[in-house]
């Protein structure tokens, strides 16, 4: 099963996760970069105005093709109790080439992560195949299990196709 692990990363903790996925998988990755500043106090607050809005963001282009892959692994923060907008933007413009999704956000708290796999469901108007949602406290400790299981998930899917 060809993989591609598509994320956007503001203080690398879903960076950290999606590459442990890709890796696994053996996954091709494509990281979205926002041209728009999202550092610091004012690029905090932008941030969470964007999502809220829903806002589209002006990314950078990226390098792969989502059509050409049998799976696309859809990955961002929680930004104001949604997806965050560099995730919304690329899930939208390319919702009719994705052949099958699955989802995978963090948020500060875990509880919210889950909203974001949410979001892409509703943006994407597609099932994901697995959804993995784990809050800042799993990322940086223990994740082992819950992304093995979400890798197994998606493994079997592949199998069964
Ligand atoms: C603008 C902004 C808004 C956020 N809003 C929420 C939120 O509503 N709920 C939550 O649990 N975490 C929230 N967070 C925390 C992030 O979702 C969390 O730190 C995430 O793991 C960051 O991922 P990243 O390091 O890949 O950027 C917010 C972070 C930012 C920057």
């Amino acid at each position: 099963m060809k993989t591609l692990v598509v994320y956007y990363s503001r203080t690398g903790n879903t960076r950290k996760i999606g590459e442990e996925v890709a890796t696994a998988l053996k996954a091709d990755v494509e990281e979205l970069k926002d041209r728009k500043n999202r550092q610091g106090r004012v690029g905090y607050m932008r941030a969470g105005r964007d999502a809220m809005r829903k806002h589209p963001a002006d990314l950078e282009p990226t390098a792969r093709n989502p059509a050409d892959y049998d799976l696309v692994v859809l990955g961002g923060p929680i930004w104001a109790f949604t997806i965050c907008t560099p995730t919304r933007t690329y899930a939208t413009s390319h919702k009719d080439s994705f052949k099958n999704v699955a989802f995978l956000c963090t948020a500060g708290d875990a509880r919210f992560a889950q909203k974001g796999c949410d979001a892409l469901g509703e943006v994407t108007g597609k099932a994901p195949v697995a959804t993995l949602a784990l809050g800042e406290k799993d990322v940086a400790g223990d994740h082992a299990q819950a992304v093995a299981d979400f890798v197994a998930s998606l493994n079997s899917h592949g199998a069964a196709d």
